[in-house]
């Protein structure tokens, strides 16, 4: 009987630790199937919609959309580069201000005042029959503006 009850705790244990090798497994390999086009690809509709020398929110999917006045477009992310906190569109200037310390970045994504130390980063914008993407898995990091990053229809 002493036996029996050994031979039973015995294989509870391994029963237990083979379900836990289970899950370990099961969690250390990616579930995760990759985005689709679809998914990768934000749009954003028209580009005639979109007025020159303003910025638009396009918050859920994480990035604000500029036509500038010579018609070029950029995609801005919205997170701040100091730490990260989501940028607001200072609608007096066309350019960003982060909320939780305070720096500021020009209508180009440029920093104009500290502690962010590098712009905005961007995204691709793809123009496909005058319609506009935005590719959201490319952030782009930048050190400044130029005029190569602009996008036109
Ligand atoms: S997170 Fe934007 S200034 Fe610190």
């Amino acid at each position: 009987m002493n036996l029996n009850r050994r031979k039973f705790i015995k294989r509870l244990i391994a029963a237990v630790v083979s379900i836990e090798a289970f899950f370990l497994i099961k969690n250390g390999i990616s579930t995760k199937t990759p985005l689709t086009e679809e998914e990768k690809l934000i749009s954003v509709g028209n580009a005639e919609l979109f007025m020159n020398n303003k910025t638009y929110p396009f918050v859920t999917n994480h990035f604000y959309l500029r036509r500038f006045k010579d018609g070029g477009f950029m995609a801005f992310s919205v997170k701040c580069t100091h730490l990260g906190c989501v940028v607001n569109i200072n609608s007096n200037t066309g350019g960003f201000n982060c909320p939780c310390h305070a720096s500021q970045f020009n209508e180009f994504g440029d920093v104009i005042s500290s502690p962010a130390t590098r712009p905005l980063d961007t995204y691709p914008i793809i123009v496909k029959n005058n319609e506009l993407w935005v590719d959201i898995t490319k952030a782009t990091t930048r050190t400044t503006f130029d005029k190569s990053q602009l996008t036109y229809i």
